[in-house]
């Protein structure tokens, strides 16, 4: 029989096409081993949660909730909005809290990360969501914190990170959560 492959899973906090943020989320997935898979959440249908909705959960929540359940990891990058995470990620965070949609976040290993055209790397935002991921139970990897500023100057035209102090970072990142997962 084969091995089941590991499964990491990976959410965005911006819905924007050109969002640095997934291109990083990209470019770290390929940091991971070759036998792991990796998959990109979609959460640009996920309505606003209200707890009406939960007794007949929409079919996007049912989705998301079917993939986070396959996931035996998350690796999170958001941008910081308002000195904080944007609130589609937290609304993401708050539907996959819910019994109603198996809470499939909780005691599963996260990494988390941010950029950010500005030059304080997400600071604050990633401050927030630790608070957050400690409210879903999750386990986050808390070594080394990948803050990217100037995010702007550090890829190419494709989208490939062209950084080599940011690679090494994801690098340790990507070590540090393929170790947490048991
Ligand atoms: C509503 C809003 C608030 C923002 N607030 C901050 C902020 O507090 N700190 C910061 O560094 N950048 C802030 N920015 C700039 C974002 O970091 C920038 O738009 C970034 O590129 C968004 O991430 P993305 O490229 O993944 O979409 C803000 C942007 C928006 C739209």
């Amino acid at each position: 029989m084969s091995k089941r492959q590991v499964h990491i899973v990976g959410i965005c906090g911006s819905l924007r096409k050109d969002s640095w943020n997934r291109k990083l989320l990209f470019n770290a997935s390929q940091l991971l081993p070759n036998d792991y898979r990796f998959t990109l959440a979609d959460i640009s249908s996920i309505p606003p949660f209200n707890e009406d909705l939960e007794s007949q959960l929409p079919q996007p929540v049912t989705d998301l909730a079917r993939l986070a359940e396959s996931a035996d990891a998350f690796l999170i990058s958001t941008p910081e909005y308002n000195y904080s995470v944007p609130g589609v990620l937290k609304n993401v965070l708050d539907w996959l809290s819910r019994p109603s949609a198996g809470a499939p976040l909780a005691l599963k290993p996260v990494a988390i990360m941010g950029a950010t055209p500005g030059l304080f790397g997400t600071a604050r935002a990633q401050t927030h969501l630790r608070d957050i991921l400690f409210g879903v139970n999750m386990v986050p990897v808390n070594r080394p914190e990948v803050l990217v500023p100037q995010v702007h100057t550090k890829f190419d035209e494709h989208g490939m990170l062209t950084d080599a102090t940011t690679r090494n970072f994801l690098q340790q990142l990507m070590d540090a959560l393929v170790a947490s997962i048991r």
